[in-house]
């Protein structure tokens, strides 16, 4: 019971220089071994202190020299564990130290993910709005009448002199999407409001007769074109850009009195075609 209490007091003895060493003046992570020398020096001098001390107060308990031997070795086994500790520690503090770097970096990611992101959404927006725009442009486009037209009077040679203005019935169709141009009729009806291309050319191939043709927009005139007979295959043409509105019609009309010609040369034509709706 005594001898147990006696190694306590030794323990405790031990602790107190280990912890000297701890908190000493030591800046560094490792004891050289002069010092560990020391304090093995120091420790032994305790331990014969106490053992003294010991001595005199009891002379009936006796601590064997293999007691003491262990003592120092666990003492040893303490010294190296303190220093492996202080190792750790400075590789804790190490990896500590990364570790705040690391966040730091992750979270300057992180804000630059979330900004990208925003990029992508407001990139998306404008994305998304172009294809709207695009599919609109397209059924504009899709929707936009088709309107062209090209015709040739006759292959039948002479026509008129009559004694009142006819219109002309272009009966040859060269050309004619959309339909608006009656070959029945002679008429042009404008299926949009637009601007449109309209010209003719018109021939007569009798000596004899002289040619006078007018262009008609609903019932104004927009030209009227004639030549004297005293030349041979007289031609005359025009051309205009015409405003007209839905259901417009234009047409070609031959004088009363006049004379004009076609044949297999196609040489009295009627054409036209949409510029662009408005
Ligand atoms: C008028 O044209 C016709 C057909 O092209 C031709 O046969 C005729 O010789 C021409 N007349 C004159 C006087 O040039
Ligand atoms: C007149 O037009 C018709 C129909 O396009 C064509 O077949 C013919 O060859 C044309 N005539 C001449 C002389 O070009």
């Amino acid at each position: 019971m005594r001898g147990a209490t006696v190694f306590l007091a030794l323990l405790l003895c031990l602790h107190g220089t280990w912890a000297q060493g701890e908190s000493g003046g030591e800046t560094g992570n490792h004891i050289t071994e002069t010092e560990e020398e020391n304090r093995k020096k120091e420790v032994q001098f305790e331990i014969q202190d106490a053992k003294a001390t010991h001595d005199q107060s009891s002379s009936q308990t006796n601590i064997s020299p293999e007691i003491w031997a262990e003592l120092k070795e666990l003492r040893d086994m303490a010294i190296e564990q303190m220093v492996e500790l202080r190792n750790s520690k400075s590789k804790i503090e190490k990896l500590e130290q990364e570790n705040t770097v690391l966040k730091a970096r992750m979270s300057s990611c992180e804000n630059e993910v979330k900004e990208l992101k925003r990029e992508n959404a407001v990139l998306e927006a404008r994305m998304s709005s172009s294809e709207n725009e695009v599919e609109e442009l397209k059924r504009e486009n899709a929707e936009r009448p088709k309107v062209a037209f090209s015709v040739g009077l006759t292959d039948a040679g002479e026509v008129g002199p009559f004694n009142t203005d006819i219109t002309l019935k272009f009966i040859k169709v060269f050309t004619n999407i959309g339909q608006a141009y009656n070959p029945t009729t002679g008429i042009f009806t404008a299926p949009v409001k637009g601007y449109y291309y309209i010209r003719f050319n018109g021939w007569e191939a009798r000596p004899s007769q002289t040619i006078r043709i007018t262009l008609y927009h609903n019932d104004k005139i927009i030209t009227t074109c004639f030549d004297n007979k005293d030349v041979y295959n007289l031609t005359v043409s025009n051309a205009f850009v015409l405003q007209l509105e839905k259901g417009d019609v234009v047409y070609m009309v031959l004088n009363s009195g006049y004379g004009i010609y076609d044949s297999l040369h196609n040489r009295t034509t009627f054409s036209g075609f949409l510029l662009f709706a408005v």
